[in-house]
């Protein structure tokens, strides 16, 4: 009989370059600047234009990023952590685990890290930490995501992590009025256990 999963534990894991730690009460101000950064808007799929990419932020936006950060703690059904670069101490970004299914004990991954934070290997490291908990303490059995084609960067991460790709839907959205395939990956407990 399968355990049920324990996501109301917000665990703080240290890697060789970041460390994953929970949210604290004012980081939704930090949380500002990377959420709004447009490279991470465009590609985590929040715009679907330049424009929008480079649109200030609304004072509901704000609250409602402040009302959300406050309350990651409190999930039952969802992690989300807070990374930190371990150089200098600062909050660089953020990962991710919903969307969980209890009968099959898989999860989707997302991962943001704004400007400052980017090509430093910082994502590298928090996804290997963050898939070593999940894996080795939530007990998860698959770890999926979703990728837009015209993110490598993010894509080289996840296959230096293990994760396959499973297909692509194609033509699957629209940005600057281009269509943009998807990418799905995934990476099943016995291959990351096989690595
Ligand atoms: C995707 C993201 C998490 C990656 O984290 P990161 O710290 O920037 O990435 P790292 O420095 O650990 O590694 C980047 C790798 O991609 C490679 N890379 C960079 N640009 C690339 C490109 N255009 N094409 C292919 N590979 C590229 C780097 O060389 C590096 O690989 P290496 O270590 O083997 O040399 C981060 O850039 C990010 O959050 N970006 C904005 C939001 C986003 O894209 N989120 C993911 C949505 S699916």
């Amino acid at each position: 009989m399968k355990t049920e999963i324990d996501f109301l534990t917000k665990p703080t894991l240290k890697g060789e370059k970041v460390i994953l730690r929970p949210f604290a009460t004012e980081d939704w101000e930090k949380m500002i600047p990377l959420l709004t950064d447009p490279e991470v808007k465009r590609l985590t799929g929040s715009v679907a234009n330049d424009e929008e990419a480079n649109a200030p932020i609304s004072s509901e936006e704000a609250e409602h990023i402040k009302q959300w950060y406050q309350s990651r703690n409190q999930q039952t059904d969802r992690l989300d952590l807070a990374i930190i670069e371990r150089a200098n101490g600062k909050l660089v970004g953020e990962v991710v685990f919903n969307d969980f299914e209890e009968t099959t004990r898989n999860v989707n991954f997302r991962i943001l890290i704004g400007a400052s934070g980017r090509g430093k290997g910082l994502g590298t490291d928090a996804t290997a930490l963050f898939l070593q908990y999940g894996f080795e303490v939530l007990g998860l059995h698959k770890v999926e995501l979703e990728v837009y084609s015209f993110n490598p960067r993010a894509e080289k991460v996840y296959r230096k992590n293990g994760f396959v790709l499973e297909g692509i839907k194609r033509e699957d959205f629209l940005y600057n009025d281009e269509y943009i395939d998807t990418k799905i990956f995934g990476l099943l407990k016995k291959e990351y256990e096989g690595r």
